[in-house]
């Protein structure tokens, strides 16, 4: 105990609870905002990047990963940017696989573009990493370069077979998109469910430079699964990724199709995550401006107080939820942070 009556022990382990009684054991780190894709939805094509000053290195995101482990954190998801550009990122793969091997962490995974898998999907296996999500949003490699305009499907699709190869599980992510792959729906479906994968749709996000542009192929996902039952029957399943998804069965395939619904449906309720940044920000809602400087206490002091004071003081004010909805249809301007930022 210190003369203020803190006990220090437990300030360090004590779970992450915030003011609405969620518990958050789920973080969301974005190792770096860079990424060898530009896709229209996400980044303008010539996107100042932060300076590699203000990153946090390797070790840093690894002892902030660790701070959060000690205090509940039972899965981590490591994105970007594209998390697979960053220098030296499997040091932090590797780092992070000892919590899994003292069994403190659940789940180690990774949102990817899938274009450097074929480098590192073994090597993620070894480290523990049981399944990963790619993003893609078409099976048409000139609609691909248009939507991702640096990216190559062929490498993409390289990358997937040789994560299915090393036994990694893959789910296919798919931001659905008005005008641009709204007749791929089913097809995206047949061909995941056909490899062993699941697929989940996404509503574009009024997120980034272009959220105009995101608002303008917005697509309802209510309008994807009346298209999908056109096809199969969907069966709601019980299953649960622990993220925003809801999971359909479709008995025709055997595999599972989600929903992410930022706009059309709130799932703000069962919030469990927070995100933190390659510079040590941490967000405590993707839909809001509020950050909390976690680089400051981190480096101001080998001991962790000060991070767990940081983090428990933006913990108390994470608001109740997002308003995407009201961004995109009730003129409330969009902000402008794009999600190579914060993850997703
Ligand atoms: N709206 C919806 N999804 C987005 N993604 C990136 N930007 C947006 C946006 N504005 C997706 C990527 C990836 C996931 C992390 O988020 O395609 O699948
Ligand atoms: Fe890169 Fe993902 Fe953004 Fe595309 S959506 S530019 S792959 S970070």
């Amino acid at each position: 105990m210190t003369n203020m009556g803190i006990d220090q022990a437990s300030l360090h382990t004590r779970p992450l609870i915030d003011g609405f009684s969620r518990r958050v054991d789920y973080i969301r780190v974005s190792v770096t905002d860079r990424c060898d894709f530009r896709c229209q939805y996400c980044m303008s094509e010539h996107v100042n990047f932060l300076p590699k000053a203000d990153l946090l290195s390797l070790e840093e995101l690894e002892r902030l990963c660790g701070v959060f482990v000690a205090r509940g954190v039972r899965k981590i998801r490591l994105t970007g940017g594209e998390p697979l550009v960053r220098r030296g990122v499997m040091n932090l793969v590797r780092g992070l696989a000892r919590h899994i091997e003292t069994g403190a962490l659940r789940e180690m995974t990774l949102t990817t573009n899938g274009s450097q898998l074929d480098r590192f999907a073994a090597e993620l296996a070894a480290c523990g990493v049981k399944r990963i999500n790619v993003s893609l949003d078409t099976l048409d490699a000139e609609k691909f370069r248009a939507i991702t305009r640096w990216g190559a499907l062929p490498r993409v699709l390289a990358g997937i077979d040789a994560a299915q190869a090393a036994g990694l599980r893959i789910k296919i992510n798919c931001v659905a998109l008005r005008g641009i792959n709204e007749d791929e729906f089913i097809p995206l479906v047949d061909w995941a469910h056909g490899r062993g994968m699941d697929l989940t749709f996404i509503e574009a996000m009024p997120l980034g430079e272009d959220a105009a542009g995101n608002i303008e192929h917005f697509v309802s996902l209510g309008e994807v699964a009346v298209r999908l039952s056109e096809k199969y029957a969907l069966k709601p399943s019980a299953h649960s990724s622990g993220g925003p998804a809801r999971y359909f069965d479709l008995a025709e395939t055997g595999g599972r199709v989600g929903f992410i619904t930022p706009l059309s449906h709130n799932f703000c309720e069962t919030c469990n995550r927070v995100r933190v940044t390659c510079t040590g920000e941490l967000f405590t809602c993707l839909g809001q401006e509020d950050r909390a400087d976690l680089r400051a206490p981190l480096r101001a002091s080998a001991q962790d107080d000060l991070l767990n004071a940081a983090i428990d003081r933006a913990l108390a004010a994470k608001k109740h939820g997002h308003e995407f909805a009201a961004q995109a249809f009730g003129g409330k301007a969009p902000h402008q942070r794009p999600m190579s930022l914060t993850g997703g």
